[in-house]
C-alpha cells in the first residue's frame, strides 16, 4: 500500500499531454451481500501512438479496467479523460460520436456482425458515422489479407479470419487509441503473430495507441510500456524493462 496516491500527486506526476488519462478509478461489483472491490485506485496514462500491454493474471481485473478506459462501463469513482474530454461528462450520444471517431475495439464480445460480409464489418464504423470511404475500406481489406473473402459472411471464415477483419474494423476511421482484449487469444501462434503483426502495421500508418490485454509474452516484449495488474491494482512493482531485451 502506498500513501501517497492522491489525486493531486498523480496530475503531478502524469505528463500533461497524455492522450488518455485515467484517475483513481475505482469498481465495486455487488455479488449476494457483498461488495467486492475489482478496480481499486488506478491511475493510467496512454500518449499518442504509444502501445501500452496489460498483463496479470485471470481475474485480476484487465478487462474490467480496459472496459473502463473505453467508457463502455462506469467506475464508481474517479475518470478518464481522453485528449482533454472527460469521458463521464457525456451524455450517450456524445460518448457514442467519440467512440466512433476516436476509439476502435478488438473486443471479444464485440463480435462481428453476422448478417454483414467481410467488406461490409470493416466499413460499418463508418458507415454509421456517415463518413463511407471505399478506399479506406479496400486499402485495410488488403491490408489484412482478406480480399478473397470481402464478400464472405463471418461464420464463413476462419477464427484467425475474423480476428483479421475485427482488427480492419478497429482502425479503420483512423481511431485516436484502439482497445484490445486478448486479441489473439483464440489463434494458433501463426495466426496470432499475423494478427499482432497487423495491429502493429496499422497502428504505425495511422498513429493510433494501442491498448492491448494479453497473456502473451511475445507481445509484451514488442510494447513500449507494459503495465501488471494485480488484485484490481497496478502492480509497481513490475515495469516495463524487465519485458525489455535490450
Ligand atoms: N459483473 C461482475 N459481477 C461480479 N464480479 C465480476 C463482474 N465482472 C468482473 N467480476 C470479477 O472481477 C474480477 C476481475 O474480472 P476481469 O474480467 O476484469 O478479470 P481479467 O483480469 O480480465 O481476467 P481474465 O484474464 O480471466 O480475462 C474477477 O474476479 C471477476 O470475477
Ligand atoms: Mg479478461
Amino acid at each position: 500500500m502506498t500513501s501517497n496516491n492522491s489525486i493531486t500527486s498523480n496530475l503531478a506526476t502524469s505528463p500533461n499531454n497524455a492522450l488518455l488519462r485515467a484517475t483513481q478509478l475505482n469498481k465495486t461489483v455487488t455479488v449476494g451481500e457483498q461488495k467486492l472491490a475489482i478496480i481499486k485506485d488506478v491511475d493510467i496514462h496512454v500518449d499518442a501512438g504509444e502501445f501500452v500491454v496489460i498483463m496479470g493474471k485471470s481475474g485480476s481485473g484487465k478487462s474490467t479496467l480496459l472496459g473502463l478506459l473505453a467508457a463502455l462501463d462506469y467506475p464508481d469513482n474517479g475518470s478518464v479523460e481522453l485528449a482533454g474530454t472527460t469521458l463521464s461528462s457525456l451524455d450517450e450520444d456524445a460518448l457514442a460520436a467519440i467512440r466512433q471517431r476516436d476509439m476502435g475495439f478488438v473486443f471479444q464480445s464485440f463480435h462481428l456482425l453476422p448478417t454483414l460480409t467481410v467488406a461490409e464489418n470493416i466499413a460499418f464504423p463508418l458507415d454509421i458515422a456517415r463518413r463511407p470511404d471505399k478506399a479506406r475500406v479496400n486499402e485495410l481489406i488488403a491490408a489484412v489479407g482478406l480480399e478473397p473473402r470481402r464478400n464472405s459472411l463471418p461464420n464463413q471464415l476462419s477464427g484467425g479470419e475474423q480476428q483479421r477483419t475485427a482488427v480492419a474494423r478497429a482502425l479503420v476511421s483512423r481511431p485516436k487509441i484502439v482497445f484490445a482484449d486478448e486479441p489473439t487469444g483464440n489463434l494458433d501462434e501463426q495466426n496470432a503473430d499475423q494478427v499482432m503483426q497487423l495491429l502493429l502495421d496499422l497502428r504505425q500508418q495511422t498513429g493510433s495507441a494501442l491498448v492491448v490485454v494479453t497473456h502473451d509474452p511475445a507481445l509484451a516484449e514488442m510494447a513500449d510500456r507494459v503495465i501488471t495488474m494485480h488484485d484490481g491494482m497496478i502492480d509497481d512493482s513490475h515495469d516495463d524493462k524487465q519485458f525489455a531485451h535490450g
